[in-house]
């Protein structure tokens, strides 16, 4: 049976991608930065998951204000790194594995999640650059990826407490599989930030750490946060935080944090990353 192990969030700041392929990371500017990924970058390389379920946001790479899809599983055999105006990031294309994502898809949408299915699609820095942090650099990605892409771009976004439902549908999901496979659920984006109009710039390091400590402790706090919190409290791009809540109800009740890091800022948003593992033993959602 196919397991869910472990969950990750990080965000995804273009400028981290941008850093990384300049080879930047140990720049005065960068260096706290990196350093918060490098225990979890030793950390996987021993967890050595077959699967990752990647939940990220398209920027108007893929999509556009001609459609967007609110839930889309990504079932291809690879995915191409999007050109986002500046050439594609110097990194691996990403390896898909359909025959889990066509079963994912399968599953919850009889679920009653009704998932946009993709066959075709390039991923930009919202999935390339956590894949980045978490792998450093390779010449091939040592993970097989389904993305898992989440409209906070144009609203309505889905709400923080649909998302954690679909967590827990990604689980019963996974967990119907029968090959063995260690598969991990990572939730990206946020934390705090907006970049754009008169607000742009803010940050807010009090709401990031009361939602850092209760993802693990106090999920059931997070569920209820609305739109309007979100846009108020952590800006109007903080929205991305309900892919966070994926991520966490896709791991169940009693989860153990292994990893965190906050840091302020890079570029324009405050960084939050953290590494839960699920329990070892509960039966499915
Ligand atoms: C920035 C952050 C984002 O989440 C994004 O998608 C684009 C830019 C930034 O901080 O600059
Ligand atoms: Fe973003």
């Amino acid at each position: 049976m196919a397991r869910i192990t472990a969950g990750v969030t990080t965000s995804h700041v273009p400028a981290i991608g941008a850093a990384f392929d300049r080879g930047e990371e140990k720049s005065d500017y960068w260096a706290p930065l990196f350093e918060g990924y490098e225990w979890s970058k030793k950390w996987i390389s021993e967890e050595a998951p077959d699967v990752v379920v990647l939940v990220y946001n398209d920027h108007a790479s893929a999509f556009s204000l001609e459609m967007i899809p609110t839930f889309a599983i990504g079932c291809a055999d690879t995915f191409a790194v999007a050109d986002e105006g500046f050439g594609a990031r110097p990194v691996p294309d990403v390896v898909g594995h359909p025959e889990l994502a066509c079963h994912m898809a399968q599953s919850l949408i009889l679920d009653e999640f009704d998932m946009t299915v993709i066959n075709q699609m390039d991923v930009d820095h919202g999935l390339t650059v956590p894949l980045s942090l978490m792998f450093g650099k390779v010449d091939a990605w040592p993970v097989k990826v389904i993305p898992i892409a989440v409209n906070v771009v144009q609203y309505p976004p889905p709400t923080g407490e649909r998302c954690f439902k679909l967590g827990e549908a990604i689980r019963r999901a996974v967990e119907s599989y029968e090959e063995d496979l260690n598969v991990q659920v990572w939730g990206t984006g946020g934390m705090s930030h907006q970049l754009q109009g008169p607000r742009a710039g803010l940050i807010n390091q009090p709401f990031d750490h009361a939602f850092l400590e209760n993802m693990n402790n106090n999920p059931q706090a997070l569920r209820s946060i609305t739109h309007l919190e979100y846009l108020r409290e952590a800006g109007s791009e903080g929205i991305e935080l309900v892919m966070w809540l994926i991520m966490r109800g896709a791991l169940g009740e009693r989860c153990a944090e292994l990893h965190r890091f906050y840091h302020v800022p890079a570029s324009n948003t405050a960084v939050g990353h953290l590494i839960l593992e699920a329990p070892k033993s509960e039966g499915p959602a």
